[in-house]
C-alpha cells in the first residue's frame, strides 16, 4: 500500500490530526487557535451556492457537438462551418422542484447547452417541449410561483396551478405537452430538445433569416406512464441522475440528432402564425427541418459541485452569426440568466474553469469578488485608448441582429396572425399527433391531477380549459372528475411511444 500524501489546510500546511481537536487537557475546552478545526466548520457553513430558483434539481456531462450538414448560407457562427466540432457541456433539469426533489416529477425538462466555440461561448438554454405556458416575461414569475410552494405551508398545490394555467389561456399547448406522454420522460436520453424560441442568422453576406433548433434524440422517445413514475419518485428520485451517469461510464455515449428550421427574414410578418410567440410551434411543412450536425455526451463531470453545480447558462451567450428575435421571453431572459448567476455564484462566475470561454478573452471587465484572470499589466484599463488595448472590430460583427420594428412604446402584446388562437395549436396535438391510447393517458392524467386538491370555481374552469382544447377531451376531463370525486384517480397504460414529437409536421 502506498503511503498516503499528507493532509494539509487551505493554505497547503501540512496538520497534525484527521480525527482529534486540540484541548487543554483531554476534559478541557476546546482552543480557538486550533485554526485547521476552525478552518473546516467555516468551510463546511460555506458548501452550498444558493440552488437556481428555477431548474434546480439537475444533472449534466460534457461531449461534442460536429456538423454533418452544411447550412454556412444562413449563418456565419462557427460552431456551424463544415468540418467544425466544437466542445459541449449539456445540464438536463426539472423545473419546479428542489434539489432533492425527484426526478420523475410531471414537468417540462430543461436542455441547457453551452457550446465552446472559437469565437465565444454560445448557450442555447433551452426545455424538452418546443412551446412554454407564458408568451410574456412580466408573467413568467408568477406562473413559476403557481408550480413552487404555499407561502404558508410550504405544500405544492394544484389548485394553484390550475387557477393560472386556466387564467392564462396561452398555456393550453405546452400543458397539453405537459399533461400528455412527453411530461414525464423515461430518462434524459430518451427526450428531445429545443430552442424553443425563434433565433436569428446571420450570413457572411448580411443576409438574415429566422431559425428554430431541434435535438432529436438518436436513444428514441420514451416516457414513464404515472404509476411507474409516482413508484421511482420513492425508490429512486435521482433515477435521471443515475441514468445518465451510468450509461456514459458504461461507454454508451447518449447522441442527439440536431436540426433547423429556417424562415426567411421576410416571411415573418405574413406567416399564419405569430413566429415570434413562444407558445407556437412552425409547421414544418411550411419550414422543413434541415439537417445540420450531431451532438454526443461523452464525459462526465469530474467534479459535480464544480462543474455542474456552478455552471452557468445564459441566453445573452449569442454569438456572431446567432441573434435574437423579437420574441419578448427571449428578450426578458436575455436580462435574467447573467443577474441570477451574479448573485447565485458571484461577480465572476464568468472565470470559473466550466463557464470560461475556450476563445481568447479581451475583456474590459475587471476586478471584482473572486477575480482570478487579468489583462497584463501594459494593457490599459479604459477603451478608447492610444496603447493598444483591445478595441472593437463592428465592421466585422455588423448591426448586432438587428430587425424592423413599430417605434412606439404599447403594452399590447402580439401582433395577431390568421392562425393565432390560444387553444388552436393545442387542439392540433391532441387530435392530428395523440392516437388513441396518448389521449386516454392524456384524460387519465389530468383527471389524476385534478382530483388532487382542485376546488371549485378552478375546477369548472378546468374543464371550459380542455372543452376549448379538444370537446371530446374537455368532455371526459369533466367525467372523469365527476366520477373520481371522493374516489383514487384513474391509473395510466404503459409503454413507449413513436416519436410523435414532430408536432410541428402535421399542423
Ligand atoms: C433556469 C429565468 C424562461 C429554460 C433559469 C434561471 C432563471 C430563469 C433565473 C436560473 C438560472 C441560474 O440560477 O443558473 C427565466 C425567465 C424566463 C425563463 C425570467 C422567462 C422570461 C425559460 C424558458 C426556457 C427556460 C422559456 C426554455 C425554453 C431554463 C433552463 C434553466 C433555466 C433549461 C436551467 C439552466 C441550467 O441548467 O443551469 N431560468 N427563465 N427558461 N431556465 Fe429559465
Amino acid at each position: 500500500m502506498t503511503t498516503p500524501k499528507p493532509t494539509t489546510n487551505n493554505a497547503g500546511v501540512p496538520v497534525p490530526s484527521d480525527e482529534h481537536s486540540l484541548t487543554a487537557g483531554a476534559q478541557g475546552p476546546i482552543l480557538l487557535h486550533d485554526h485547521y478545526l476552525i478552518e473546516k466548520m467555516a468551510q463546511f457553513n460555506r458548501e452550498r451556492v444558493p440552488e437556481r430558483v428555477v431548474h434546480a434539481k439537475g444533472s449534466g456531462a460534457f461531449g461534442t457537438f460536429e456538423v454533418t450538414g452544411d447550412i454556412s448560407q444562413y449563418t456565419r457562427a462557427a460552431v456551424f462551418q463544415p468540418g467544425a466540432t466544437t466542445e459541449v457541456l449539456a445540464r438536463f433539469s426539472t423545473v419546479a422542484g428542489e434539489q432533492g426533489s425527484p426526478d420523475t416529477w410531471r414537468d417540462p425538462r430543461g436542455f441547457a447547452l453551452k457550446f465552446y466555440t472559437t469565437e465565444g461561448n454560445w448557450d442555447m438554454v433551452g426545455n424538452n417541449t418546443p412551446v412554454f405556458f407564458v408568451r410574456d416575461p412580466l408573467k413568467f414569475q408568477d406562473f413559476i410561483r403557481s408550480q413552487k410552494r404555499m407561502p404558508d405551508s410550504g405544500l405544492r398545490d394544484n389548485n394553484m396551478q390550475w387557477d393560472f394555467w386556466t387564467l392564462s389561456p396561452e398555456s393550453a399547448h405546452q400543458v397539453t405537452w405537459l399533461m400528455g406522454d412527453r411530461g414525464i420522460p423515461k430518462s434524459f436520453r430518451h427526450m428531445d430538445g429545443f430552442g424553443s424560441h425563434t433565433y436569428q442568422f446571420i450570413a457572411a453576406d448580411g443576409t438574415k433569416s429566422w431559425v428554430k433548433f431541434h435535438f432529436k434524440t438518436d436513444q428514441g422517445i420514451e416516457y414513464l406512464t404515472q404509476d411507474k413514475a409516482d413508484e421511482l419518485a420513492g425508490t429512486s428520485p435521482d433515477h435521471h441522475r443515475q441514468d445518465l451517469f451510468g450509461a456514459i461510464r458504461n461507454g454508451d455515449f447518449p447522441s442527439w440528432t440536431v436540426k433547423v428550421q429556417i424562415m426567411p427574414y421576410d416571411d415573418a410578418e405574413g406567416y399564419r402564425f405569430n413566429p415570434f410567440d413562444l407558445t407556437k410551434v412552425w409547421s414544418q411543412k411550411d419550414y422543413p427541418l434541415i439537417e445540420v450536425g450531431r451532438m454526443t455526451l461523452n464525459r462526465n463531470p469530474e467534479n459535480f459541485h464544480a462543474q455542474i453545480e456552478q455552471s452557468s447558462f445564459e441566453p445573452s451567450n449569442l454569438v456572431p452569426g446567432i441573434g435574437a428575435s423579437p420574441d419578448k421571453m427571449l428578450l426578458g431572459r436575455i436580462f435574467s440568466y447573467a443577474d441570477a448567476h451574479r448573485y447565485r455564484i458571484g461577480t465572476n462566475y464568468a472565470q470559473l474553469p466550466v463557464n470560461r470561454a475556450k476563445a481568447e478573452i479581451n475583456s474590459y471587465s475587471k476586478e471584482g469578488a473572486m477575480n482570478i484572470h487579468y489583462n497584463s499589466a501594459d494593457t490599459p484599463v479604459y477603451a478608447p485608448n492610444s496603447y493598444g488595448g483591445p478595441a472593437a472590430d463592428s465592421n466585422r460583427y455588423g448591426d448586432d441582429g438587428a430587425w424592423d420594428f413599430e417605434p412606439r412604446f404599447v403594452r399590447t402584446g402580439y401582433v395577431q396572425h390568421p392562425e393565432d388562437g390560444d387553444f388552436v395549436q393545442a387542439g392540433q396535438l391532441v387530435r392530428e399527433v395523440m392516437d388513441d391510447d396518448a389521449r386516454d393517458r392524456l384524460v387519465d392524467n389530468i383527471v389524476g391531477h385534478a382530483l388532487n386538491g382542485v376546488t371549485e370555481p378552478v375546477l369548472l374552469r378546468v374543464f371550459e380549459y380542455w372543452r376549448n382544447v379538444d370537446p371530446e377531451i374537455g368532455k371526459k376531463v369533466e367525467e372523469g372528475v365527476r366520477a373520481g370525486q371522493g374516489e383514487t384517480a384513474p391509473t395510466t397504460g404503459a409503454g413507449a411511444v413513436d416519436d410523435p414529437a414532430d408536432e410541428a409536421a402535421r399542423v
